[in-house]
């Protein structure tokens, strides 16, 4: 196969985590045969930096040609002041909006040999094995009327949440068919009991259901499913939410794991082009230290050869190396490691154990 594979680094540890994801596709690329040509565009604050806007012109350009989108991660204190026009976080949801990418998967299944560096008791993580997906092109990001205004009584500041049948349809659909080929089980999040959109959400969510008899359908709470990620989280198989419920509860699953660090995720839409990034941050504090975990972003690199070049026996490949080199306790600094490896030696350790022969140890599931 061939395939164009657009990186966008960013900022931050972005770039350094973004590498091993690349060299590790290479290794792919070499095992079984497959030519990947990769680009390299500016997004976040980088761009800002150099062209004043965090998504220029010619890095979508570079999106769109190409069959997947691999990101690091965007921000950092220096674009952080709240009075800027111009912020990194805007050319992540630019691109979001302007490539259609309406649903993001956030997989959350703690690998058991880190069960330790979860703050939650061991009993309460085993068996987790979680698919969180998070509405991303709508609800109160994008929502207009949006801004501030002063009035007389002072300063005034307004967002919107806003769906459409359509748009909650879409994505709920998408979680059925997914929950079909796992355990069969659905949870719709929302705040039906506050919220207009919530009740179109919900109703929506019972007529696909209808759609798929053997899939299990329950409604949740979303402040009631914040308690129960950390209660009883291994009862969840597929989590459906919007855009902001789905944007704090992922990170508040990801403890569940025991390190931001370990995470991918994918954010596709109605054609295969997807993107993909880990779901930790930028991480200013220990960029260009050569201590980030790259794990986050290797998977999601093999989630990229699973969803948009179809290559289920690479990502796999890829995820029981991760598996294995957990298991042999190759740890970066993030997973409590006495001597940790470098970003670049754990990269090294994942890559080394890349045998297409090799299926995920028991005790670990797949990261599907
Ligand atoms: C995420 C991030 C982004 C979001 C930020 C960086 C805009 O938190 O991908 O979860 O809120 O969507
Ligand atoms: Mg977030």
């Amino acid at each position: 196969m061939n395939a164009l594979i657009a990186l966008t680094p960013g900022d931050g540890i972005g770039p350094e985590v973004v590498a091993e994801a690349r060299r590790t596709l290479e290794a792919i690329g070499d095992r079984f045969q497959h030519q990947f040509k990769f680009t390299e565009h500016l997004l976040g604050g980088c761009a800002i930096d150099a062209h004043g806007t965090a998504l220029p012109a010619d890095t979508l350009a570079g999106c769109r040609a190409a069959d997947a989108i691999l990101l690091g991660a965007v921000g950092g204190p220096k674009w952080d002041d709240p009075q800027a026009k111009v912020r990194p976080e805007q050319g992540l949801l630019a691109i979001r909006k302007e490539l259609g990418l309406y649903a993001n998967l956030r997989p959350v299944c703690p690998h058991p040999a880190l069960a330790k560096l979860s703050p939650l008791k061991p009993e309460r993580v085993a068996g987790v094995d979680i698919m969180v997906i998070r509405e991303l092109t709508g609800g109160l990001y994008f929502g207009t009327p949006k801004g501030r205004e002063q009035t007389p009584e002072g300063e005034r500041a307004v967002d919107t949440m806003v769906y459409t049948e359509g748009e909650i349809r879409r994505i709920v659909r998408l979680a059925f068919e997914i929950a079909t080929k796992r355990r069969k089980l659905v949870t719709s999040v929302d705040k039906a009991n506050v919220l207009e959109t919530s009740r179109l959400w919900r109703k929506v969510a019972i007529e696909v259901g209808r759609e798929f008899p053997g899939v299990k359908l329950e409604h949740q709470l979303v402040d009631s499913c914040a308690m129960r990620l950390i209660t009883h989280a291994s009862q969840f198989d597929v989590i459906v939410t919007e855009n902001m419920f789905g944007d704090i509860l992922t990170d508040e699953a990801a403890v569940l794991a025991g390190s931001l660090g370990l995470l991918p995720s994918a954010s596709l839409g109605e054609g295969r082009r997807g993107l993909y990034e880990p779901i930790h941050g930028s991480a200013p504090d220990i960029a260009g230290k050569g201590m980030a975990n790259p794990t986050g972003t290797i998977l999601s690199a093999a989630l990229l050869l699973r969803h948009s070049l179809g290559l289920e026996a690479e990502a796999r490949c890829i995820e029981a190396a991760v598996a294995c080199a957990l298991d042999d306790g190759e740890f970066t600094a993030d997973l409590g490691a006495v001597r940790p490896l470098s970003t670049t030696q754990m990269g090294d350790a994942i890559r080394e154990r890349l045998d297409p022969a090799r299926r995920v140890p028991t005790g670990s599931r797949s990261l599907d």
